[in-house]
């Protein structure tokens, strides 16, 4: 079975209980923690930034931290998020002038780097830099909400993808962001995605007391990738 992996997106979290949020998913089973960054500029937004991916590895998470960065621009912030203990950098080619310079200062730093492409936006940004992006993630929503319904569209774009990135020979992931839950990660996977975005669908479920559930769920996705052929 391919090497799945399940990130929870903290942008449904609780945020005044963040770090326990966090906690409580890693422990239930998630395999890495996506953090968006908003900034009500690039997406009508506004989130999170390095001080609290730094706060997030001073409370102990030790797991990959993948920061999607929906800003504009990109490069005087990556060095910060670098600082504060980011494992992924990615960021969309909309919002750097000069993408391969981005990319290339993401593993300077020491980070995997990688592309995000919008719903709109042609895959032909990764033409010139296959070897530089460790992460292409695909956009099955516009960016800016939780809780959006996923695109249909994106099954055949993720399908074209993973044949550019098995074509390349190159090490690179493929993540999708948006819509994602448990009736449709398994067509997902099976167009081609290994990393599956998923916030509303994880931290809004509730057992039968109105209590969080990261089990049940993380369970179902796992039962759902468990059938991917
Ligand atoms: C949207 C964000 C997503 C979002 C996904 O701009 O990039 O990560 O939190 O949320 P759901 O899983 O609820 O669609
Ligand atoms: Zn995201």
């Amino acid at each position: 079975m391919a090497d799945f992996q399940i990130a929870p997106s903290i942008l449904s979290a609780d945020f005044a209980r963040l770090g326990e949020e966090v906690d409580n998913v890693l422990k239930s089973g998630a395999d890495i923690v996506h953090f968006d960054v908003m900034d009500n500029h690039y997406v009508p937004n506004l989130t999170i930034g390095p001080l609290v991916c730094e706060a997030l590895r001073n409370h102990g998470v030790t797991a990959d931290i993948d920061v999607h960065m929906m800003v504009k621009p990109v490069d005087r912030i990556i060095p910060d998020f670098a600082a504060a203990g980011a494992t992924y950098i990615t960021f969309h080619p909309e919002a750097s002038e000069h993408i391969d310079r981005s990319l290339g200062l993401i593993r300077e730093l020491g980070c995997k780097s990688g592309l995000v492409f919008n719903p709109a936006t042609p895959l032909s940004h990764l033409d010139y830099v296959m070897d530089k992006v460790d992460m292409i993630l695909l956009m099955s929503v516009n960016p800016g909400f939780g809780g959006q319904s996923f695109i249909p569209a994106t099954l055949d774009k993720l399908r074209a993808a993973r044949k550019m990135i098995d074509e390349s020979g190159y090490d690179i992931r493929l993540e999708i962001d948006g819509g994602v839950k448990v009736n449709n990660i398994k067509e997902i996977a099976e167009a081609g995605a290994d990393t599956f975005v998923a916030g509303s669908a994880i931290f809004n479920a509730r057992d039968e007391n109105d209590a969080n559930d990261y089990d049940t769920v993380l369970k179902a996705f796992r039962e759902q990738l468990a059938q991917v052929k």
